[in-house]
């Protein structure tokens, strides 16, 4: 066994090669249905891959509390399928076009097909869930799913708002970082972890997750569509205050704060171009503000890992935080 650090997500994919690949069988078979069109538009989905994080931190959980047995593999598909069922919803709800580098499902689908066949994907998890015989785990992701939906409500109640930063976290924790912290707790669950690890596996996850949105709204503002494979400066078309534009709206001028209100109220830049928003971030050092709020969730995840003896999993947890915190996409 390495003594090395898992410093570079390759590292950390080629220890789960193996196990990531047993997830992808377990996803071919869940993305048959039936009706043609539910089949074709999963089959679509998971064609266009996607990072399989959620996965990749059941798996690490699992492994690093000595799991060996296939559960782990009907999990990891159970949270990328509600990931997925979510993603469809979200791009209708956000009107997105492009998704995963390619057009996304309800630009060729439709809205009503893209509904349904994101319910389908949801229930095609639940079933799969069920198999496992665990009320614990139905307990966790239905919580999951409401707390998922609950988010993107509340998100859509706020659009065009100026919203503070508890209200920023507490909407990113239900969107993006609850489902983080469960793919840990469904990894920890199978390993019988005892209540102390748990507890500590889930606040990794919920760490790891608030500052993967973190960094998902920074790259919003400063990546390209090429490299994102999804729509840049979208949020504040949409009307979403994320954390960079709050720390701005805070310390900029009245000017810039004017400048970014208009923005949010317009939801578009008909009156002050996405060059000019980028000018009044970077003035406020509101970019580096949200990536050192992410770096602080990154080093809280590490903390967290103090349960768990070494291994070469846990290796590949310490340095999955940094990882989310500098990737480009
Ligand atoms: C996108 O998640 C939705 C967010 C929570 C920001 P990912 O960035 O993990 O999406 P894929 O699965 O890699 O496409
Ligand atoms: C995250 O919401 C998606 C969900 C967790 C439902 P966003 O709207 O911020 O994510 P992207 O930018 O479309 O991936
Ligand atoms: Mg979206
Ligand atoms: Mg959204």
């Amino acid at each position: 066994m390495s003594t090395l650090a898992l410093t570079t997500a390759r590292e950390v994919f080629d220890l789960l090669r193996e196990d990531l690949a047993a997830v992808e069988r377990e996803l071919g078979r869940d993305a048959i249905s039936s009706v043609s069109t539910i089949t074709e538009i999963a089959q679509y989905l998971r064609e266009g891959g996607g990072k399989r994080i959620r996965p990749t931190l059941l798996l690490l959980a699992a492994r690093s509390l000595g799991y060996r047995d296939a559960g782990m593999f009907r999990l990891g598909a159970v949270v990328e399928l509600v990931h997925t069922a979510t993603l469809v919803h979200d791009d209708i709800i956000d009107a997105a076009d492009t998704r995963r580098g390619r057009p996304s499902a309800n630009t060729t689908w439709g809205n009503e097909k893209c509904v349904l066949a994101g319910d389908w994907l949801y229930m095609q998890a639940f079933r799969n869930a069920l198999e496992e015989r665990n009320f614990k785990i139905l307990d966790l992701l239905i919580g999951l799913t409401q707390q998922m939906v609950e988010g993107e409500l509340l998100q859509i109640e706020k659009l065009g708002r100026f919203i503070d930063e508890s209200e920023y976290y507490d909407l990113i924790y239900r969107k993006t970082a609850c489902l983080f912290s469960v793919s840990m707790q469904l990894g920890a669950c199978l390993a019988d972890a005892d209540p102390i690890q748990e507890d500590a596996l889930s606040q990794y996850g919920r760490s790891v997750g608030l500052a993967f949105q973190i960094v998902d709204d920074v790259l919003d503002l400063t990546a390209t569509e090429e490299v994102l494979g999804k729509p840049v400066a979208s949020d504040l078309r949409e009307g979403k205050t994320t954390l960079p534009v709050i720390h701005a709206l805070a310390h900029g001028t009245r000017e810039e704060q004017n400048a970014l209100r208009q923005v949010l109220v317009d939801g578009g830049f008909t009156r002050v171009t996405p060059a000019e928003v980028q000018q009044i971030l970077l003035r406020n050092g509101s970019v580096d503000y949200a990536l050192a709020a992410a770096a602080r969730f990154a080093e809280q995840a590490r903390t967290a890992l103090g349960v768990l003896e070494e291994s070469e999993y846990k290796r590949a947890l310490m340095s999955l935080p940094d990882l989310v915190v500098e990737r480009n996409h």
